[in-house]
């Protein structure tokens, strides 16, 4: 090991290396193992795409940033363009962690948030879920002497969703010099009655940073396009951290021409409900345990390895619950409608075999959802 190596392992020695999702094999390469838009983005935004004119300037943030401000109902002093929300991960634990400061996340808790943590130099607090959902009052109590509160709603991997009353009750009780960073990746797939006020919750809890992405609803995952929103102040230190041209001019152009599409928005965001739902359903029916869940994918326990041979026959690849902290577990991005029938056939195969059976009583994380 040279030197070199030897010094960045320091760092790197207690973070896991990230793994992304695979695609299956054969014709119908099906990948339900990154959460992706399965049917990607409106036809106007592959138009703006191809005639992007600008390739030899560097980008200006400047409309983009006042139009998805309007778009979240606050100014542009309040919101910053991030490349891919992952990237305001960094940047956050760039301003406020480092050596001798604490995060606190939930375990298993989102990979990045992890990362990043360890990556700073901080110390991580983990809170065990309780049935797969952020145990909010525990971790109040954890926040004392900590910088960060990490807090993706819905929750990745398990889907769960923050309760809106105990969500406020948890900002007034964890302290001021802590950043809570309610990252709402999957807000849009969310029943509309749990979405937060977050307008209103900004106003008034100033230690509040909202972490929104394109890659799922809008269906940008490529183009890495993200945003903070947050107080005047925590939008002008992360403008000074930030690298200046950060998102390019491509991802610039594809989120103007998405904006005005919500109708392709709210299609594609109701069919992966509908299929949520169904998908649900015949987890119910087979017997497997599963989190229910707000965002576009379900985690249920199945041991990957056992469904991963059915899901080849049809082409498909999920996401084995071993990386995700959840052993024992899949999680299955939704995809569309022809896939998760070729998946639900894939369930009913594995359920056949006798000992695939989720065996119920046994705690996990600690508690998960069961059925009566
Ligand atoms: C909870 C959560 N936050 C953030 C992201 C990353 O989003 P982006 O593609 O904008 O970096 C993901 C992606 O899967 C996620 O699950």
């Amino acid at each position: 090991m040279s030197q070199l190596e030897r010094l960045a392992e320091e760092r790197l020695r207690l973070v896991p290396a990230y793994r992304p999702g695979v695609r299956g094999t054969g014709p119908a390469s099906g990948k339900l193992s990154a959460n992706e838009a399965p049917l990607g983005p409106a036809p106007a935004v592959r138009s703006a795409l191809l005639s992007l004119q600008s390739m030899h300037r560097y980008p200006e943030h400047g409309a983009v940033t006042e139009d998805l401000a309007r778009h979240a109902g606050l100014r542009a002093d309040n919101i910053m363009l991030t490349n891919g929300s992952d990237e305001l991960c960094y940047l956050l634990a760039t301003l406020f962690l480092g050596p001798g400061r604490v995060a606190v996340i939930g375990s298993p808790g989102y990979q990045i948030d992890a990362t990043v943590s360890l990556l700073s130099g901080a110390e991580l607090r983990r809170v065990p879920l309780v049935d797969g959902a952020h145990d909010l009052p525990a971790m109040a109590r954890a926040a004392h002497g900590a910088s960060v509160i990490w807090l993706p709603s819905p929750h990745n991997p398990t889907g769960a969703v923050c309760d809106s009353d105990e969500l406020e009750r948890f900002l007034s009780d964890v302290p001021r010099d802590c950043a809570v960073v309610l990252d709402e990746a999957y807000r849009s797939f969310t029943d509309p009655g749990l979405r937060p006020d977050v307008v209103r919750l900004l106003r008034e809890h100033p230690h509040l940073v909202v972490q929104r992405t394109l890659s799922k609803d809008w269906a940008l995952a490529g183009l890495r396009a993200g945003y903070a929103l947050a107080s005047e102040g925590v939008i002008r230190a992360l403008r000074r951290a930030c690298s200046p041209f950060n998102v390019n001019s491509a991802a610039l152009a594809a989120i103007q021409a998405a904006l005005p599409e919500e109708g392709w928005r709210t299609m594609s965001v109701a069919q992966i409900r509908q299929e949520r739902e169904r998908l649900e359903r015949e987890l119910e029916r087979l017997g497997f345990e599963y989190f229910p869940s707000q965002a576009s994918f379900v985690t249920a326990r199945i041991e990957h390895s056992r469904l991963a041979p059915e899901l080849a026959v049809a082409g498909l690849a999920v996401r084995p619950g071993e990386d995700l902290g959840l052993p024992g577990w899949s999680r299955i991005s939704i995809g569309w409608a022809p896939q998760m029938a070729q998946l639900r056939a894939a369930l009913r195969r594995t359920a056949a075999h006798p000992t695939l059976i989720a065996r119920r009583g046994e705690q996990l994380c600690p508690r998960v959802h069961r059925f009566a």
